[in-house]
């Protein structure tokens, strides 16, 4: 099968609140699949549904070719879960954490001791293992949660925002080790992280008010927005007087200043010529024409900021 999550038109309305609307998406068995979107675009929601956690209000999602509505027990059984926020049992020691989540799995003493020694090497918490996950920092209680994900050798993992809180370093350990876990199975993550999902994903799909945007690879969508008209300025001196003339300009959409540097997207290509002769090059260093990120992509077609 090529496919190993197939979403039909999910819809999911809370009071009112539309938080997934009529949503359809395939992903590609043994891809890392990443969805982005700000606060409130419906990435919980439908990590919930599709883990059988929640149902929707229509539609039908299917994992590994079984219904989510009518085989809730096979989906749950496929599936490992990295929920948004830790759910470990602070009165189990993090071993006890593991066995139990593996005997909720039907897995005997024998078949999951060896694999627990093994997750818990991998992700560097063999030397805690017996102690409270209270006392654990949290991205050491994030790769816990990521290892109880795994003991039960799931076909799909689903990881929702895996790394937020934690700090680069962390950060950079968790992407280590879903990267090491690439092509052995299908994993849908979601993330505020621009960076997250350019570095570990085959494809993402930007979604807000529960639909989504754009879907491609990083490189796509970053392809797409190539022709944006983000400059780097850079003077010499004055940069004070610069910005106040800089923000007199109406064609510059959006400015940003970080010591003697701007930052600025301009409305089209045209507007470079009054921008060189608004500002002549007697105090000018330099200028440069940016890549546009992920995080740019993301602003242009949500009109806002991501969180963190
Ligand atoms: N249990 C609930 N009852 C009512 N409304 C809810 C519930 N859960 C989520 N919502 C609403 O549904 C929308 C989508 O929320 P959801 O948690 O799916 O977003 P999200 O994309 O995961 O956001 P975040 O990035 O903040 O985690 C929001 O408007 C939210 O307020
Ligand atoms: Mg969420």
């Amino acid at each position: 099968m090529n496919n190993a999550i197939s979403i039909q038109n999910i819809t999911k309305v809370y009071d009112g609140i539309r938080a997934v609307d009529d949503l359809s998406l395939e992903v590609r068995s043994g891809t890392i699949f990443g969805l982005l979107g700000p606060n409130g675009a419906g990435k919980t929601t439908l990590i919930k549904i599709l883990t059988t956690l929640m149902r929707p209000t229509s539609g039908n999602a299917f994992v590994e070719g079984k219904s989510v509505l009518t085989d809730g027990a096979s989906v749950r059984g496929m599936i490992g879960v990295v929920p948004q926020v830790n759910n470990l049992d602070r009165y189990l020691t993090a071993r006890e954490n593991l066995a139990l989540h593996a005997r909720m799995h039907r897995m005997r003493a024998r078949e999951y001791g060896p694999r627990i020694d093994e997750l818990l090497e991998l992700t560097g918490l063999t030397g805690r293992q017996h102690d409270f996950p209270d006392t654990f920092s949290g991205g050491m209680q994030r790769r816990l949660v990521v290892a109880r994900a795994l003991i039960h050798a799931p076909r799909v993992l689903f990881l929702d925002e895996p790394t937020t809180g934690l700090d680069p370093q962390s950060r950079r350990a968790v992407w280590a080790y879903i990267q090491s876990l690439r092509s052995t199975m299908t994993i849908f993550l979601t993330t505020h992280y621009m960076d997250e999902a350019d570095t570990l994903c085959d494809r993402i799909v930007i979604m807000d008010h529960g639909r989504p945007l754009v879907d491609g690879t990083a490189a796509q969508l970053k392809e797409a927005f190539a022709h944006s008209h983000v400059y780097e300025l850079e003077f010499r001196a004055n940069a004070d007087r610069y910005e106040e003339v800089l923000r007199t300009f109406p064609f510059i959409r959006s400015l940003e200043r970080r010591g003697n540097s701007f930052r600025l997207e301009l409305r089209d290509e045209e507007s470079l010529k009054p921008l060189m002769d608004g500002i002549g090059s007697k105090d000018l260093k330099g200028i440069c024409l940016e890549e546009p990120s992920l995080e740019d992509v993301f602003i242009h077609l949500t009109g806002k900021k991501i969180r963190e």
